[in-house]
């Protein structure tokens, strides 16, 4: 698993100006996502709270639904931008997991890439289609 440096760059920078977008009330931590699809698109999500808090969707599914719902269904890899960095949450890694591996770059709210990993290696053995 492969991606260019320019690449890299605009996921994060992406993922970073999403960010700014977050509703979160609640906790006061704002997450931007992008994703990019093997099309080549990118596809950008941000974290939505709720007062009652199971109901929030963290930045990744955001990106993801979004994805989804315009047909994509392969994906190269996921920018995902907090401050501090973040790595997806357990639900994120598993509903990504869906699509297959790819790429995570975990960046802070602004700068550079931190962290590069894949999916897989965050959520090894996974509980796949039955
Ligand atoms: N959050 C994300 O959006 N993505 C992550 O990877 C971790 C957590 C959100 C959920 C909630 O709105 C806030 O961050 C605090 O948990």
């Amino acid at each position: 698993m492969d991606l260019s440096k320019a690449a890299q760059d605009e996921l994060v920078v992406r993922a970073q100006a999403v960010r700014l977008n977050a509703y979160c009330p609640y906790s006061g931590f704002a997450v931007g996502a992008a994703l990019l699809a093997e099309s080549g698109r990118i596809y950008e999500g941000a974290n939505c709270e709720c007062a009652s808090f199971g109901g929030t969707i963290c930045a990744e599914r955001a990106a993801l639904t979004g994805a989804v719902s315009a047909g994509e269904r392969s994906f190269t890899a996921i920018a995902v931008a907090a401050d501090g960095s973040v790595s997806p949450c357990g639900i994120c890694r598993q509903l990504l997991t869906e699509f297959g591996d790819m790429i995570v770059l975990s960046a802070s709210a602004q700068g550079e890439a931190k962290k590069i990993t894949t999916l897989s290696a965050l959520l090894p053995d996974a509980f796949v289609k039955f």
